[in-house]
């Protein structure tokens, strides 16, 4: 009875295995968003201000500028695309929200730059947990001058990732910033520290050659972050820059199955994405730098068809067993 009892367990078992592996988790869940809260009449009060600023602050305005007293060399470097800002993520506002009072007039004031409000005046929860990373970071302790969040970040064309979605735009932002500084001589003399020894400015290193040992290195700025690897390797993303003897080279954290990139670069994507366009690289197993690095689409499909085989198998086994018992409780009884 009690084998009987055990083979009727299993099969239950078996069963609900089944049943889990063929549940799909749903897909992700719709974002609320502040920009709900405009009417088009809102927007348009919006544009028109902000036209205002743009009648200057654009290639139009520099080709053609609205006064005949602009200092053409000062303003061109400051020229802003509307339309860039305008589906950033602070498209939706009024430049005067940020820029106070000394920009309405032309010439502005002199002090007008003590009057843009600083990203914690409206972000002061994320500000304060970032900040925290931002003071442990090598730029916080090594850097001449002080970050700010606008050193690496600009208020008026980044959007956030899970907007973006497409890995090589969130890629092509973040690292942008970074290459901003560390790919130019002139804005990295601006932050670099002295030389110790030499008292001049410390050199920039050159930022291909640091990076050497991995191949193909300007292709993998284009496919991935440098903060995957400089920052610590925590679930999600910190601001912490961590110094270069803790910076990773491990190709396999990225290069395998459970790359961390799919908790952090990718995790904005759905699942059949995330397969899509993550590693099913067939370069990097032809060239075979990278041991263990097989993430092929039909080897996956593979190993989920060995596995449905296997609880067929063990399906059938079950049934065929109780079957078996049944007919021979019957021949014992009868
Ligand atoms: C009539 C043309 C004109 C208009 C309109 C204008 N600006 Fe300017 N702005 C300039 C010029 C030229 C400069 C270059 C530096 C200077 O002369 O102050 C400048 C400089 C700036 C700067 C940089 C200042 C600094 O110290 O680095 C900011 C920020 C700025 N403008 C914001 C705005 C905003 C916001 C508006 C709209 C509310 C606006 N401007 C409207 C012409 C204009
Ligand atoms: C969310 C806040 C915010 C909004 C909205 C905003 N700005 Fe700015 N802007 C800043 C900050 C912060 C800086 C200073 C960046 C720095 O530290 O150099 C700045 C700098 C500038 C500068 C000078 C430096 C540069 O990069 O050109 C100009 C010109 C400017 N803003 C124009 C505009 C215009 C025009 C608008 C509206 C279309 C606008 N800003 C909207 C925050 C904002
Ligand atoms: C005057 C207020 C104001 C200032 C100053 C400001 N922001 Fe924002 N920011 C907003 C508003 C409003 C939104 C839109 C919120 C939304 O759509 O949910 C926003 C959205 C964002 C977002 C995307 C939405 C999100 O939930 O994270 C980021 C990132 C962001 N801001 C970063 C910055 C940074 C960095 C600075 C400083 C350079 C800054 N902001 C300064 C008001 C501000
Ligand atoms: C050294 C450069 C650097 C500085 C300084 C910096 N950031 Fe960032 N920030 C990044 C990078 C790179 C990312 C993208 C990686 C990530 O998602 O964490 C990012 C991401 C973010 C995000 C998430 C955006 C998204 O796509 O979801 C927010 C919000 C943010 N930063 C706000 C700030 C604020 C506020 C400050 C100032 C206190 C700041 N950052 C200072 C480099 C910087
Ligand atoms: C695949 C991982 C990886 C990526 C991606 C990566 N780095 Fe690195 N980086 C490293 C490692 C490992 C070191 C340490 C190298 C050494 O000490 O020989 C390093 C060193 C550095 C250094 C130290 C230079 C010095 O010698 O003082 C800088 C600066 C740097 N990286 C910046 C960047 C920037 C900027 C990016 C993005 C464009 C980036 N890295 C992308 C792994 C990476
Ligand atoms: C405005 C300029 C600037 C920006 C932006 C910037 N850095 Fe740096 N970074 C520096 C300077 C200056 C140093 C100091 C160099 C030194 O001490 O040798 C440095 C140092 C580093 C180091 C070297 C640490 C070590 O151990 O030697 C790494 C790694 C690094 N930065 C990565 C990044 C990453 C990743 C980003 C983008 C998220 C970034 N940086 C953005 C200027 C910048
Ligand atoms: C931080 C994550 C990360 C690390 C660490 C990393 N890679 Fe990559 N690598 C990538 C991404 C993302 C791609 C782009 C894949 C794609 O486009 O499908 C890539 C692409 C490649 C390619 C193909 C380049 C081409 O021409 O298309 C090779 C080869 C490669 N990596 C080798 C390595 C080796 C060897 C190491 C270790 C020394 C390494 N990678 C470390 C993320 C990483």
């Amino acid at each position: 009875m009690r084998a009987f009892h055990n083979t009727v367990l299993r099969f239950a078992a078996c069963i609900a295995m089944m049943l889990l592996a063929s549940f799909v988790p749903a897909a992700a869940l719709a974002q609320e968003k502040t920009s709900a809260l405009m009417t088009p009449e809102l927007l348009e009060k919006v544009r028109r201000a902000n036209n205002e600023c743009f009648a200057c602050h654009s290639e139009e305005g520099v080709k053609k500028p609205p006064r005949a007293d602009l200092d053409i060399t000062k303003l061109r470097p400051l020229a802003h695309d509307p339309k860039v800002f305008n589906g950033s993520n602070h498209g939706l506002m009024e430049c005067t929200q940020c820029h106070g009072q000394g920009y309405t007039e032309f010439p502005h004031a002199a002090d007008a730059r003590e009057s843009i409000s600083a990203c914690e005046e409206c972000h002061a929860a994320k500000v304060l947990r970032i900040e925290k990373q931002l003071d442990a970071s090598v730029h916080a302790t090594r850097v001449k001058d002080k970050f700010t969040c606008s050193t690496c970040h600009d208020p008026h064309v980044d959007l956030i990732a899970s907007t973006l979605i497409d890995p090589r735009k969130i890629v092509a932002q973040d690292n942008q910033h970074c290459l901003d500084c560390h790919d130019s001589e002139l804005e990295f003399a601006k932050f670099a520290p002295d030389d110790e020894q030499t008292s001049t400015k410390k050199k920039r290193p050159d930022i291909d050659k640091i990076h050497e040992w991995l191949p193909n290195t300007r292709v993998h700025w284009q496919a991935v972050r440098c903060v995957e690897c400089h920052t610590p390797a925590t679930k999600t993303l910190s601001h912490e820059i961590v110094n270069k003897e803790k910076a990773e080279r491990q190709c396999l954290t990225c290069h395998s199955a459970s790359s961390s990139l799919t908790t952090r670069l990718y995790r904005h994507l759905a699942k059949e994405e995330q397969e899509r366009l993550g590693f099913a690289n067939s370069v990097i197993l032809a060239s075979s730098y990278v041991l263990g690095a097989t993430r092929h689409p039909w080897l996956d499909r593979l190993i989920v068809g060995a596995f449905a085989a296997m609880l067929l198998g063990l399906l059938i086994h079950g049934l065929a067993r109780i079957v078996a018992r049944i007919v021979r409780r019957k021949k014992n009884h009868g």
